[in-house]
């Protein structure tokens, strides 16, 4: 999957930019609900690509901690111009090499869908490992629409799923791409945060967001 963010560092943001206006709408609603949700904070975020949501983030932000483990998109990403103190990082999201409590707000969007089934609480205990308590978190990603985003495969005794993307240059590449509900995101995120529930999911007709506050 590296090997595909890699290749796709420059044209990733295309995805951001579809002309279809029920997109553009909740990609909206999420720059909001994520602005709102770590507004004053200092952040890590996870994966954090070209810098898209860094840089919609970096509006309210106190600073941010953008990490991701390919460094071509970490180099797009260090082209923007940021609202607040922005520091980049190259980090397996698996292995986050922080201190305990570093910061008081999280953030990993379109991170969780490429999170192998067996890898996600273990990222999700590492991740919160890095955040204080009362610290505030903010999560997206897509919702399942079959038609959209390459063929969707699923293989005989895989608990995940994948997509069949085709680059500009040609290449193509199978890729792990999970989907969720809202029953089962607050089921999995609710045994390391005590509380919460579906209620704090909002699931559109294209993405996902979850925020919640650590206990
Ligand atoms: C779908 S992109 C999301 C980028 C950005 N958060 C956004 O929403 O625009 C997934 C990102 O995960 C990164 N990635 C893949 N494996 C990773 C790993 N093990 N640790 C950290 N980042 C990883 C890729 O380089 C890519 O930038």
């Amino acid at each position: 999957m590296e090997e595909y963010y890699r290749r796709r560092a420059e044209e990733f943001e295309a995805i951001y930019h579809r002309a279809d206006p029920a997109r553009r709408a909740e990609i909206k609603r999420l720059s909001q609900a994520a602005q709102e949700a770590l507004r004053g904070r200092r952040v890590l975020e996870v994966a954090c690509g070209t810098g898209y949501w860094t840089r919609l983030v970096s509006q309210t932000a106190r600073g941010i901690t953008a990490t991701d483990s390919v460094e071509e998109v970490l180099n797009v990403a260090r082209r923007k111009t940021y609202h607040c103190p922005v520091a980049f990082r190259l980090e397996n999201a698996y292995r986050l090499s922080f201190e305990a409590e570093e910061f008081d707000g999280g953030l990993a969007n379109f991170w969780f869908s490429h999170i192998p089934r067996h890898r996600v609480d273990r990222f999700i205990a590492g991740f919160h490992r890095t955040l204080r308590p009362q610290a505030s978190v903010f999560l997206a990603d897509n919702v399942l629409v079959p038609d959209v985003g390459g063929e969707l495969i699923s293989r005989a005794g895989d608990d995940d799923t994948y997509r069949r993307r085709t680059l500009r240059d040609g290449s193509e590449h199978v890729i792990i791409k999970n989907y969720y509900s809202a029953e089962d995101l607050s089921a999995i995120l609710g045994q390391h945060v005590p509380g919460l529930n579906a209620a704090n999911v909002f699931v559109g007709q294209h993405f996902w967001y979850i925020t919640y506050r650590l206990p």
